[in-house]
Parts: C-alpha cells; sequence; structure tokens
C-alpha cells in the first residue's frame, strides 16, 4: 500500500542531503535551514501524518523517521562548520597585515639612513682621543664577580667605600656573588691579570663600557650609564704622568680653552686619589647654575694606583707603578653638547637623535 506515510522517506532524505551539499555560503544555509530541518520542512510534516497510523506502525515509523531526521541534521551540522572553517580562514587572509609591506610602502625614497647614537659616537670619539696619545682600548664582562667589582680594588665586604657603588648582589650559590658592574676599574684587573699571566706588562689602555647602579635617574644621572677607564702600568710612572694625560685628554676633546684640574679625594683602589674637574663648558668658567658657580664641572676620578690593586693581582710595585682613570661618557657628551637632562640620551626621540647625525 503505497499510501503509508514514509514510502518515499529515501528518496526524500537523498533530496534533504544532496540540497545540503549544495548549500555553498553561510547565508544560504541561514534560508535552506527552515526547508530542510524547520515545522514546514518535509520531516515535520511527516512527523504529523504519522498520527494517522495505529499505534505499533506509529511507534516504527516514529523510529525510522526520527533516525533519518538525525543523520540529516548532522549533515547540515556538518556544512555550517565546513562553512565557517573556510569563511574563518578567508577573514584571515582579508585582515592579514603584511608588515613588510606596510613598512616598505610608507618609506620615502631615497631612503634615510641611520646613524650612531649620541653615546656610541661621544664613545669613538674618546676612543680615538686616546688612540692618538698612545692608548690601547680594551673590553671587559658587564657582570663581574664580587672579586673584580670590589676586591681586587681593594673594597672589602662591608667596606664603608660600597657605599659610593651601592647595587643589586645577585648570589648564586658558590663560588661568588656576582653584580651588574657598577664601573669599569673592574676591567683594569682583568687586564693587569693577562699581562701578569702572559707576561705582557706594560699596560696603556682605556676601557670603556656599560655600568649599571642603583640609582634613580635624574638630569645628571642614568641608572644604566658609560664609562669609560683609563690605565697606566709601566716603570718609573708619576702623579706629573697622570695629570699631564688628563689635561692633553681635555684640550683635546673639549678645545684648547678647556682646562682641567685636579682635587684631592679618597677611591680605595688609588692613592693619592683625585676628583679631576673641568672648565664648565656651559659658562666657560664664568659661573652658573650648572657648575653651582664654580666654573668648575666634575667628570671623574683618578690616581695613583694603590699598592694593595697591585698585590691583589700580583704585580711587584717596587718595580712597577701607574695610574687609572675613569669618568663617565654620557657626562661628557652631556658637558659638550650642553644638554639640560640626561635623560635625553634613553628616551629615543627622534627630533632629539637627529641632531646628533
Ligand atoms: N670607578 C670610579 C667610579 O666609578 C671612578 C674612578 C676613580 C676610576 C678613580 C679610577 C680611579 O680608575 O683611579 O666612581
Amino acid at each position: 500500500m503505497s499510501t503509508a506515510p514514509l514510502d518515499q522517506l529515501p528518496e526524500q532524505k537523498a533530496e534533504l542531503l544532496q540540497a545540503i551539499a549544495g548549500i555553498s555560503t553561510l547565508e544560504m544555509l541561514r534560508e535552506e535551514e527552515p526547508r530542510i530541518t524547520g515545522k514546514r520542512s518535509i520531516l515535520s510534516t511527516l512527523q504529523r501524518s504519522l498520527g494517522s497510523l495505529d499505534p505499533d506502525a506509529r511507534k516504527d515509523a516514529g523510529a525510522t523517521l526520527q533516525e533519518v531526521r538525525h543523520e540529516v541534521e548532522a549533515a547540515l551540522a556538518a556544512r555550517r562548520a565546513e562553512l565557517e572553517r573556510s569563511a574563518r580562514s578567508e577573514t584571515l587572509e582579508v585582515d592579514r597585515l603584511d608588515l613588510g609591506d606596510v613598512v616598505v610602502s610608507s618609506l620615502k625614497w631615497p631612503l634615510g639612513v641611520g646613524h650612531p647614537g649620541l653615546v656610541a659616537s661621544t664613545q669613538q670619539e674618546l676612543e680615538d682621543v686616546f688612540i692618538g696619545m698612545g692608548f690601547s682600548v680594551a673590553d671587559g664582562p658587564e657582570v663581574e664577580s664580587d672579586w673584580y667589582n670590589f676586591e681586587a680594588l681593594n673594597i672589602p665586604p662591608a667596606h664603608p667605600a660600597r657605599g659610593m657603588w651601592d647595587t643589586f648582589y645577585v648570589e648564586l650559590g658558590e663560588p661568588e656573588t656576582v653584580v651588574l658592574r657598577t664601573h669599569t676599574s673592574p676591567t683594569q684587573i682583568h687586564l693587569m691579570e693577562a699581562a701578569v699571566a702572559n707576561g705582557t706588562l706594560p699596560i696603556h689602555s682605556v676601557m670603556p663600557g656599560r655600568c649599571f647602579r642603583r640609582d634613580t635617574p635624574d638630569a645628571r644621572h642614568l641608572a644604566t650609564f658609560h664609562q669609560i677607564e683609563g690605565l697606566v702600568v709601566d716603570r718609573g710612572i708619576s702623579f706629573a704622568d697622570l695629570a699631564g694625560v688628563i689635561e692633553t685628554f681635555t684640550r683635546a676633546y673639549f678645545g684648547a680653552d678647556i682646562e682641567s684640574r685636579l682635587r684631592p679625594a679618597y677611591f680605595p683602589f688609588t692613592e693619592p686619589s683625585a676628583e679631576f674637574e673641568i672648565t664648565c663648558t656651559i659658562c666657560r668658567g664664568e659661573g652658573c647654575r650648572t657648575c653651582s658657580r664654580t666654573g668648575w664641572i666634575e667628570l671623574g676620578g683618578c690616581g695613583m694606583l694603590d699598592p694593595a690593586v697591585l698585590e691583589a693581582v700580583g704585580i711587584d710595585g717596587n718595580e712597577w707603578s701607574g695610574f687609572a682613570f675613569g669618568f663617565g661618557i654620557d657626562r661628557c657628551a652631556q658637558m659638550r653638547h650642553q644638554i639640560a637632562d640626561m635623560r635625553a640620551l634613553i628616551e629615543n626621540d627622534v627630533r632629539f637623535l637627529e641632531q646628533f647625525s
């Protein structure tokens, strides 16, 4: 009897599955969905027609119809997932930002060429001046053990002078506590040790590099800054040699009208020790706010090598003597270019940087 409600079910199911396979966009899916599984769909119409069957036949037919409904709904869900996936990758493709494209297309041709920053070029100029005076240039590690940064420089643990170079001590366990170097002076120790080991004394070297302190940045201080260290170890070196080197450097770098002077000071690794000052480059010695009306600006420290330092590295103080000095490279750049606030050196403001190309 072909009037039974589910007679056509296999064909109807095949038609629905074919319709689902033919759906090509999410929008089309939204339009077709009511016709496939909605209240007015063939499946719902068949469901309603089952009411005319007797209870047993209705139960069987209901189960069959339910099975087909599940199959159709699963096919529709799979199609939806597929369409959503491809829509998403299409969006990604369209929205993809090729940074290379953006950067290149926004460049103005001909391209501008970058240049070393002010600190790097200042370091280069300082090295050139010292090379011209017969010094060689050496490098040292930025991470030092307590021994190099302090003890070998005659600054034992708990010595009050450690306060001048306060920093964060990192205990890595045995053998030693480690610090980011607070000055370039530890490089002196490396150089002297190497010269002793290799039998290459005398030493005439400068050692530029980055240093770190537990400092709050202000107009004249940075927590990460640069120093250049000088070291001479030779026979018959006197304080006059030190004063001559400082004065020669000052005039060569800052100009003939800028002088240097030495004032007694204290550093654990030199004896005697001095601070060296130069004529204030802002007022040319007249006295101004920058130099607290003294006409002089402090640049760094210096002195004759302390016998305790020579002893720490195994150099015979009866045969050899020497001097050392150290000063801030950033401070030099500040003085030379009359930069009011040193923080400008690390702010990366192109308007500032471009003035020194
Ligand atoms: N290392 C000292 C500092 O950072 C500067 C200094 C003083 C270096 C005297 C020297 C020196 O070589 O002899 O404050």
